[in-house]
């Protein structure tokens, strides 16, 4: 059944998950979301997206009331609906801070595979290490009678928060790990909606079909070719601080060579978020596993690099305020300083991993009292780091500042004008650490202007 126009479900209804429910039900795919957590399916179901996403709400409403959308936590429906089931649960990074967590992987596709009833495909989204669509191949083989038929596939994702809506509907390319013509016409069909819409567009979405290893190690590959691109960008603005060079002249400059590209070279705070961090760190583990561990030892100078940018501003911070730094770093009791931005980047409000809030906790506990404002993610940093005071705008963060910090490039901050700022601080002083400001019009307004 449903070869043509298969019926899906996507288990797990994170950021992942949720984002794919709600775009493929808008091609016009029947549509069930899965997720063990019942508050976030009440949610879903009234209409409540659980993340910040651009467009995603109307989207979501809109699909509801068509009837092509619904959100349950019973496994069994879920196995019963559909034809195809997209595993999208999370893979957190292990307590030992290198591998990653597989359980809920483990968990989902234990139950999904113990209610099946008939042929289906199971495909794994979620990012993973490189082996476990075999492993999730043998566990759906323990777990369902042989000649129920069901397989497995691997194909990851690649959105970008803030992006997700039109990373879903419009991406790059779809990559599929595959075994079998049944498999591979499945995942034709489940993609068909996105071919369709592209062709509307005049646009074409390559499609890499592939072996389970290959597909998996795409997407760790791909993040981890980004994070390095973020840090050799930073490890220039290393060089050029020590030079008096510009950074963000450089970038520009060797951004015009097609083969470099002028993207994902913006040097600054460097890079957060649930995904690169903690990627780069699971795919040196697994190498090592494999016994390929040279060959990627320079991801933890990626991760290095990555990990100064944020010590960078402490220390920047303590030569601007005039304070010097002892044996256990800087002393900034008795200053106050505004940090705008808690997010890992701006349109969206995931505090995961965020450099800005990492900054502000250093900030923190180097004595200084820290005032926090950001557009989206005030709750979440709350959450995360409640001993910090959080502000209800900019203006109230910077007031009686001795120094600002810019630490994620919201619109908001880019635009914000240094003369009525610089009547509210104690000290015209501002640390631009994502090189996002005009720093020409600082200056004119008499600010110490410093980018990273
Ligand atoms: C990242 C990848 O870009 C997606 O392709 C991937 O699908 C996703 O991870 C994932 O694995 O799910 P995301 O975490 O949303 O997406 O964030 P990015 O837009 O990649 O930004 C990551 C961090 O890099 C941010 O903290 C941002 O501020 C920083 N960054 C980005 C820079 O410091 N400089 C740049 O030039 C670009």
């Amino acid at each position: 059944s449903g070869a043509s126009r298969p019926r899906v479900t996507f288990l797990g209804t994170g950021y992942l998950g949720a984002t794919y429910a709600i775009c493929y039900a808008e091609l016009g795919y029947e549509v069930l979301g899965y997720d063990v957590d019942a508050d976030k399916i009440a949610k879903l179901n009234a209409g409540e997206v659980p993340i910040h996403e651009p467009g995603l709400d109307e989207l979501l409403r809109r699909n509801l009331a068509a009837g092509r959308l619904r959100f349950s936590t019973d496994i069994a429906e879920t196995a019963d609906f559909g034809d195809v089931h997209f595993i999208c649960v999370g893979t957190p990074q292990r307590a030992d801070g290198m591998g990653a967590d597989l359980s809920y992987v483990e968990a989902s596709v234990t139950s999904l595979a113990q209610h099946l009833t008939r042929k289906a495909l199971i495909v794994g989204k979620s990012t993973v290490p490189v082996g476990t669509a075999e492993w999730v191949e043998q566990l759906v083989g323990k777990h369902t009678p042989a000649d129920l038929g069901v397989e497995v596939a691997w194909s990851p994702e690649f959105l970008q928060e803030g992006f997700a809506v039109d990373d879903v509907l419009r991406p790059n390319r779809i990559v599929v790990g595959v075994k079998s013509e049944w498999a591979n016409g499945m995942l034709y069909a489940a993609h068909k909606g996105l071919f369709d819409l592209a062709a509307t567009e005049d646009r074409e979405v390559p499609m890499v079909v592939t072996d389970f290893a290959t597909a998996e190690l795409v997407k760790v590959a791909a993040n981890a070719f980004l994070a390095t691109k973020i840090s050799f960008i930073n490890a220039m603005a290393e060089v050029c601080e020590a030079a008096g060079g510009d950074v963000t002249q450089l970038a520009r400059a060797i951004g015009y060579d097609p083969r470099i590209g002028n993207r994902f070279l913006q040097a600054g705070l460097g890079f957060g978020g649930a995904c690169l961090p903690k990627d780069i760190r699971a795919f040196q583990a697994r190498a090592q596993e494999l016994g390929a561990g040279e060959a990627l030892r320079f991801l933890h100078e990626v991760d290095l690099i990555n990990l100064r940018r944020r010590t960078r501003v402490l220390h920047l911070a303590a030569e601007l305020l005039g304070r010097r730094s002892g044996p256990a770093g800087p002393d900034l009791s008795g200053t106050r300083i505004a940090v705008l931005g808690a997010t890992f980047k701006p349109n969206t409000d995931d505090v995961r991993d965020a450099p800005a809030l990492a900054v502000a906790a250093l900030l923190h506990k180097a004595g200084a009292d820290v005032h926090v404002y950001d557009p989206q993610g005030m709750e979440n940093a709350r959450r995360a780091v409640p001993e910090l005071t959080y502000e209800p705008g900019i203006n109230e963060a910077v007031t009686d500042a001795d120094l600002v910090c810019v630490l994620t490039e919201w619109a908001d901050f880019r635009n914000a004008d240094p003369s009525v700022l610089g009547d509210l601080v104690a000290g015209r002083r501002v640390i631009d650490a994502r090189n996002c400001l005009e720093g020409a019009l600082w200056t004119q307004a008499g600010w110490e202007y410093r980018g990273l």
